[in-house]
């Protein structure tokens, strides 16, 4: 089990500090090495044959045994600006999830090649909107004369999804700029519908602009009318989506009670995708790169429990001995399909590539690509 410097284990309140929790908290929460120490030369060797036809970009989900070859990290936001900053590398191997090499390829140019070294990377969130449920929705909404609609859908959607806001209007955001996509969303109409993550849009409406929870509804896509009144929908300022981020979902109110408890003077720093209630009760809330940035600046001696995905925050555990940094939460909590990206399947495409062949390319239509880059630049354009 990682313990920092200040003696406050990563899992503070798993194994030995609660004896009824629930089962899976034995678990130390500790991958194993790469499985073949032979694989990061391989990894190391074929870069190098690369050299500048390559650029891989790592989120910070991402298993350490991966995130080492990143030549940048970041979150989704930096990641997709700097996907667009690379117009000279030939192959954009990306170490995260499906959307987010989807938006990769639509921000570069044709003949850049975007690789996802494992095609069952995905998102359930991003899964929870699908392209026909959002068109019905869109239906719905207009029959019940809510005419005066912007979509804005998270980076966590499908190219199609961001293809369908920029065709209607809307736009794409980010964790880190979501405050700024809604404002500037309520410049352009008067009501937001935001796919796919009812929690950051929940979060961002009440907690930045001041909005009330009475002024959100949640639009079911599996119930007739989402579930709501012609009179809701056509009332409400933020139309939410209901979908939600299965690992961040796992976070709870009672979780931060005990941490205060525990550790008197604690910082909990939590992720907008978390629910309103435990980001309401977080002393912090923002993007990954908001929570690396929050612990780097914190003076040392000082205590951090983390309700984000499980890589970054034992990573944050080990960048910061001096710091105690915990996971919020009693059991182990990675993304699984973040995790599908391992050293094997980053080996195999960076050997293929130098190989001259192309494996696990995300490519997305023309038609697609130019309505959501649309929404895309919108988001880039953002002040
Ligand atoms: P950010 O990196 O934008 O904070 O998003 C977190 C996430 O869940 C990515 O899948
Ligand atoms: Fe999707 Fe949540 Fe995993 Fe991010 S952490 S890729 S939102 S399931």
């Amino acid at each position: 089990m990682t313990i920092t410097e200040t003696g406050v284990p990563l899992f503070a309140l798993g194994r030995g500090a609660d004896p009824d929790s629930e089962r899976g908290v034995d678990c130390p929460g500790e991958l194993p090495p790469a499985s073949d120490p032979a694989l990061v030369e391989r990894a190391r060797v074929a870069k190098e044959r690369l050299g500048d036809r390559l650029f891989v970009l790592g989120h910070h989900y991402q298993r350490d045994e991966v995130i080492q070859f990143a030549d940048v990290t970041g979150d989704s936001f930096k990641l997709a600006r700097e996907a667009a900053a690379r117009p000279g590398a030939e192959y954009i191997v990306f170490c995260g999830v499906h959307f987010m090499a989807e938006s990769a390829d639509i921000l570069t140019a044709d003949s850049q090649k975007v690789v996802l070294p494992d095609l069952a990377a995905g998102c359930s969130m991003a899964d929870m909107a699908t392209f026909d449920q959002v068109e019905e929705c869109w239906e719905v909404l207009e029959d019940a004369g809510a005419d005066r609609v912007v979509p804005i859908t998270y980076m966590n959607s499908s190219a199609d999804i961001k293809a369908f806001c920029g065709r209607n209007g809307g736009a794409v955001c980010t964790s880190s700029n979501a405050e700024r996509a809604l404002t500037w969303a309520f410049e352009q109409g008067q009501q937001v519908l935001f796919l796919p993550d009812q929690h950051l849009g929940r979060n961002t409406a009440v907690l930045e602009l001041g909005l009330s929870l009475d002024d959100c509804v949640v639009y079911n896509p599996h119930r007739p009318n989402g579930g709501l009144t012609d009179e809701q929908l056509k009332n409400a300022k933020m139309i939410l989506w209901q979908g939600h981020c299965s690992v961040h979902g796992r976070f709870s109110p009672a979780a931060v009670d005990e941490f205060r408890e525990r550790i008197p003077g604690v910082n909990i720093l939590v992720h907008p995708e978390c629910r309103h209630e435990v980001v309401t009760k977080a002393d912090f809330v923002g993007s990954t790169e908001y929570i690396i940035r929050t612990v780097r600046e914190a003076p040392e001696g000082s205590a951090w429990a983390i309700g984000t995905e499980l890589n970054l925050v034992k990573r944050l555990a080990g960048m910061f001995p001096g710091k105690s940094v915990s996971f919020l939460d009693k059991t182990v909590c990675f993304c699984s399909t973040m995790n599908r990206i391992d050293l094997p399947h980053l080996v195999w495409a960076l050997e293929s590539l130098a190989d001259g062949k192309v494996v696990n390319q995300i490519t997305v239509d023309p038609e697609t690509t130019h309505w959501a880059k649309v929404a895309l630049d919108r988001m880039l354009a953002l002040p």
